[in-house]
């Protein structure tokens, strides 16, 4: 990431920008669930993470980010809460097969060279039953490759989400847009 992104998505703008037409309006309209053991790839400086723990207060959770700067600003911003955080590379992660409930990625994919392998290990931690969502930008949206080098449009998501076995739900966006995987 270039560092005049770094400045804006560690910002409060990205901040504002989750709460009120990002994740925030995503993750309001999914339902209560049971889920007790949910991971985070790609958390930054924690905005997302804590709006997820705010909408699960008593799951297990676990956010991971590959820079470890950003953890450790995530670990301040979060500390009034009981989440884990930890450095770890999205396309071999560290934990064991079938460990979470549900997962959540948001605006990272597209900044991952290899995002077809961070999904596959998604899908591989995810227990069978488990929900995986994914939030990013669109190809649409003409990114210079060298910025963000995994560029997709939502239908490649749909056909390699199903490819690693999850059932796809189109959850809506165009340039910003979301995904739904449920592990069969
Ligand atoms: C645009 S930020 C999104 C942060 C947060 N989810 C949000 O929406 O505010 C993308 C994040 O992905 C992280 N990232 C990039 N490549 C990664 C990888 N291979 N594994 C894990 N995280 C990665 C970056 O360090 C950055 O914090």
């Amino acid at each position: 990431m270039i560092s005049t992104e770094k400045l804006f998505v560690n910002s409060r703008l990205q901040y504002y920008f989750h709460k009120w037409f990002g994740f925030g309006p995503f993750l309001e309209k999914l339902p209560a669930s049971t889920y007790k053991s949910i991971l985070e790839i790609g958390s930054g400086v924690g905005f997302t993470t804590r709006m997820i723990r705010v909408k699960y207060p008593v799951a297990n959770i676990v956010a991971t980010d590959f820079d470890e700067d950003s953890i450790r600003i995530a670990q301040k911003n979060n500390r009034l809460h009981s989440t884990t955080f930890m450095q770890a590379d999205a396309t071999k992660l560290p934990f064991s097969d079938n460990e979470f409930d549900a997962a959540f990625s948001v605006l990272t994919l597209h900044h991952i060279d290899q995002f077809e392998k961070a999904i596959s290990e998604l899908v591989r931690v995810v227990k069978s039953g488990g929900d995986i969502y994914i939030m990013d930008l669109s190809a649409r949206l003409n990114f210079r490759k060298e910025l963000t080098p995994g560029v997709f449009m939502k239908t490649d998501l749909l056909q390699i989400g199903e490819k690693y076995g999850l059932k796809m739900k189109d959850k809506g966006g165009m340039y910003l847009f979301s995904v739904q995987g449920s592990k069969l």
